[in-house]
Formats: structure tokens, C-alpha cells, sequence
């Protein structure tokens, strides 16, 4: 720290890039001592202090910043003379309507890396400052509004449904459905968004907030090793900073419920347990195998609970998640079934009975081609080389492609690590993304 203000303090260093200050002005948030990396839940302290971080930021630029219905924060930058002001005698109501958006998330997986989210949201508002640096200088012409979006439980860490808010403003889920979603402490959604400032009667499709959509492009951590294959690399076996996003892999979110008998540890004969737990473990090998044996297949059980959870005590019951993703949604449906079967058998063999729920489920998405192409474009003045890239991890682009053009722009990820602490990427690669996005949004304005 000491280092880096001293050189700050040197009249020949460079301007200080607008992202590593805004990245660096959250570091502290949300910070988990015990899991490493950061522990974001929407509507924790920690997120609410980012989403006042991200307002306080967008006023700073003169953006308008609204909350609508579904808790999604929207900062906009308005055309001259559509300001909220009125300044040139107008009505002073902004035309939105089909303006072009961008943004991401600010809540993240428990134990999470600090780019997953953060970076499209940061990066969104560091672009706002080319742009509006750019139109200063005469080198920009906009013909629609710009917002950037912040959308609330998009990793699905607090009720378990990833992307709620965008599935809401879509339609995308029954609204009393996700109204009726708990924490791990027992708070319904409802009960939390109430708490937050929001009416729960309101939620749901928003189309008025649709209308406003006229293209999204979501600037995101690559969160595999795609731009780092052979493949992309340079002679150094460097891989381009920025991809542009094909697709985003079909995935959903499954239950299993295992029922036993709660029992003693100490006399409980071995022979007499119907424990759900080696149940559990068996299953989890199950899935493993299955998912192994069929070519691009994903499967993962991450979260397990056993209830009551005590160490002289044979559970009465496990709920596990399982997250399963392919790109067809056949095969991701027939994996689903067929681990279902095994699950019934291994439960039946313990004594035990199991209960299958799905949790939430989205299709393979493609991204709009003619916007696609628009990217490639404008992202080869910046990187040329970049590819296109398909992602295995969920997005609210991928929530939003059903209704609207979009799509993304990957910045490079080293290890390839994500949904862990040791997530990272390097300053020049980032900042490679956010110019690759203000280039983007600018054609596109
Ligand atoms: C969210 O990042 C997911 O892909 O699950
Ligand atoms: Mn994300
Ligand atoms: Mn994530
Ligand atoms: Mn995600």
C-alpha cells in the first residue's frame, strides 16, 4: 500500500485506471474470515453496502438510479435533454425505451472470488467514464439511453433459485413461487424483500422494465479455461484478455430428501440403521460415475444437510443438491432421471426412502447472432483475435436472451478457478474487458 500511494504520488505514472479504484474500493466487503474469499448473500449487509457502493458511484457520474419492482437497481444515463431535470424545457421524462443495458451482480456464492459479478458491475461504470469522457471530447454520438443493471440473487446462494431477480422481471419464474423460497435461517423471500423496501405484490414480469431492454451485454470473469486452450494461445502460451460470449450451457438445480431413522450412535446396533447419510455418500459416487460416462456432462452435489446434524447422532434425514448441466436439455433430463433410479435403489438398500424435487431448470442458450457479430467487431479493435466462447456457468444474459438481444464479453481468467477464493484475473485483461465494453457499447449506442 505504502508503494503503490508513493507512486501514485509520481508525476509520471499513469492516470489510475477508474476499475482497479472502484474494484478496489469494495475489497473489504463481505469478506469471509472463515470460508476465505468473500460471502456476498443478496440482501446480506455486505450486498446492501455494495449496491449503496454502486449507487453512490453512479450518482457520482450523473446517472439516474432507480430500484424497480424485483429489486433490480438501474443507473441511467439518459440522453441530453431527457434528463430527469428537464433542463431544455421538456417534459423532463426520460425516453427509455428500448435503450441499450448493461451489468451484472454484486452477490455472490458463499466463500466466492471477487471478479464473479463484481467485475461486470465495476467494469460497466469504468466504461461509463470512457464514454463520458469520449462525449466530452466529441468523440461520441449516443442515439439511446444507457443503464447499468445490478440484478439481486443471481447465484441463487440465499434461496436457491440463481438469477431470481432477472427470472422475475422476465416471467421466468411464478412469482409466488419465488415469494415462497427460504434462506437457511427460514426467511421466506417475501419476508426479506419486504424488509428490503419492496411491495412482494408487485413482483413478478415487468413490462415496462422490458420495454426499457433493447439489447443487454454483460461484461463477466471467464470462469473456465476456455481462452487459456492451446487453441487461443500465443507463442508466449498466452491466451487472448477478452472472449465474446456463444452460449450458455443448459443447467439446473435438483433435491434429494433421504429419509431415515434418527437414531443414537452409541446403541445402534450396525445391522439395525437406516442412516441417510451413507445413503448420501453412496449417491454422490453415483452421480460422479454418471455424470462421467456421458460426454459434456456436469454434475455436482455441493451443498449437503444433514438434520439433525450432530456428531453422536445417525441423521434422520439429508437433503443434498444437485446441480446438473449439459447442453442438451434431453440429456440433462435423462441424467436427472437416471440418477433418480439409482437414488431410489441406494436409499432402498439403507432402509431408507428418497424424494426428488426440481428446483429450477434452463435451457441451452444461444445469443443473438446479429448482436454477436456486433461484438466480434467491436471487441477486435481492442483484441483482436478474440474468440467466441461458450460458458458453463449460469448468467441473467442467459435469463434475459428469451426475451431480448444479448450477450457477453469473458475476460480471461489465468487458472481457470472460479466459485472459490483463489478466482483472479490480471489488471491488463481487465482492463482489456472494459475497454472491449465501452468499444461495445458504443457502436451499439
Ligand atoms: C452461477 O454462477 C452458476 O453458474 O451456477
Ligand atoms: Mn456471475
Ligand atoms: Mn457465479
Ligand atoms: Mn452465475
Amino acid at each position: 500500500r505504502w508503494q503503490s500511494r508513493s507512486m501514485d504520488l509520481s508525476p509520471a505514472s499513469p492516470v489510475a485506471s477508474p476499475l482497479k479504484a472502484l474494484m478496489a474500493a469494495i475489497e473489504d466487503t463481505g469478506r469471509d474470515e472463515r470460508r476465505g474469499g468473500y460471502s456476498r448473500p443478496v440482501y446480506s449487509a455486505a450486498e446492501r453496502d455494495l449496491r449503496e457502493w454502486f449507487t453512490s458511484e453512479a450518482l457520482r457520474r450523473g446517472l439516474v438510479v432507480e430500484t424497480d419492482a424485483n429489486g433490480i437497481l438501474w443507473a441511467w444515463w439518459d440522453l441530453p435533454g431527457d434528463s430527469a431535470a428537464g433542463i431544455d424545457g421538456t417534459s423532463g421524462v426520460p425516453e427509455r425505451r428500448g435503450a441499450l443495458v448493461t451489468g451484472s451482480h454484486l452477490d455472490s456464492v458463499p466463500g466466492g472470488g471477487a471478479f464473479d459479478g463484481p467485475l461486470g458491475v465495476a467494469g460497466a461504470l469504468a466504461a461509463v467514464d470512457l464514454l463520458q469522457a469520449r462525449e466530452r471530447e466529441g468523440g461520441l454520438i449516443r442515439n439511446r439511453a444507457l443503464a447499468v443493471a445490478v440484478f439481486p440473487e443471481e447465484e441463487g446462494s440465499r434461496f436457491g433459485v440463481a438469477c431470481l431477480g432477472s427470472r422475475l422481471l422476465a416471467g421466468a419464474i411464478d412469482p409466488a413461487k419465488a415469494l415462497s423460497l427460504r434462506d437457511a435461517d427460514g426467511n421466506t423471500f417475501a419476508d426479506v424483500a419486504r424488509a428490503n423496501g419492496l411491495d412482494p405484490e408487485l413482483m413478478g414480469r415487468d413490462e415496462a422494465a422490458l420495454s426499457r431492454i433493447g439489447d443487454f451485454v454483460e461484461l463477466h470473469v471467464e470462469q473456465g479455461r476456455g481462452l487459456n486452450t492451446e487453441e487461443f494461445m500465443d507463442a508466449a502460451g498466452r491466451g487472448p484478455a477478452v472472449a465474446v460470449g456463444g452460449s450458455v450451457l443448459g443447467h439446473g438445480r435438483w433435491r434429494f430428501t433421504i429419509a431415515g431413522q434418527g437414531n443414537h450412535a452409541g446403541t445402534t446396533l450396525m445391522a439395525d440403521r437406516a442412516d441417510p447419510m451413507v445413503a448420501a455418500a453412496q449417491l454422490i459416487v453415483a452421480v460422479r460415475q454418471t455424470a462421467a460416462a456421458q460426454s459434456g456432462a456436469r454434475a455436482t452435489v455441493g451443498r449437503l444437510e444433514p438434520v439433525p446434524g450432530g456428531t453422536n447422532v445417525i441423521a434422520s434425514r439429508v437433503d443434498l443438491w444437485l446441480d446438473v448441466r449439459h447442453p442438451e436439455d434431453v440429456v440433462t433430463a435423462a441424467l436427472v432421471e437416471k440418477i433418480h433410479g439409482q437414488a431410489q435403489r441406494i436409499a432402498a438398500m439403507e432402509g431408507c426412502t428418497v424424494r426428488l424435487t426440481e428446483e429450477s431448470y434452463s435451457g441451452t442458450v444461444h445469443f443473438d447472432a446479429a448482436l454477436q457479430r456486433s461484438l466480434e467487431q467491436s471487441v477486435a479493435r481492442t483484441v483482436p483475435g478474440a474468440p467466441v466462447l461458450a460458458t458453463g456457468a449460469g448468467h441473467d444474459a442467459g435469463v434475459l436472451a428469451a426475451l431480448v438481444p444479448t450477450g457477453m464479453l469473458f475476460v480471461r481468467n489465468p487458472s481457470g478457478i472460479s466459485h472459490s477464493p483463489e478466482e483472479y484475473v490480471e489488471d491488463a485483461d481487465a482492463e482489456l474487458g472494459v475497454a472491449a465494453l465501452a468499444d461495445a457499447l458504443q457502436d451499439l449506442l
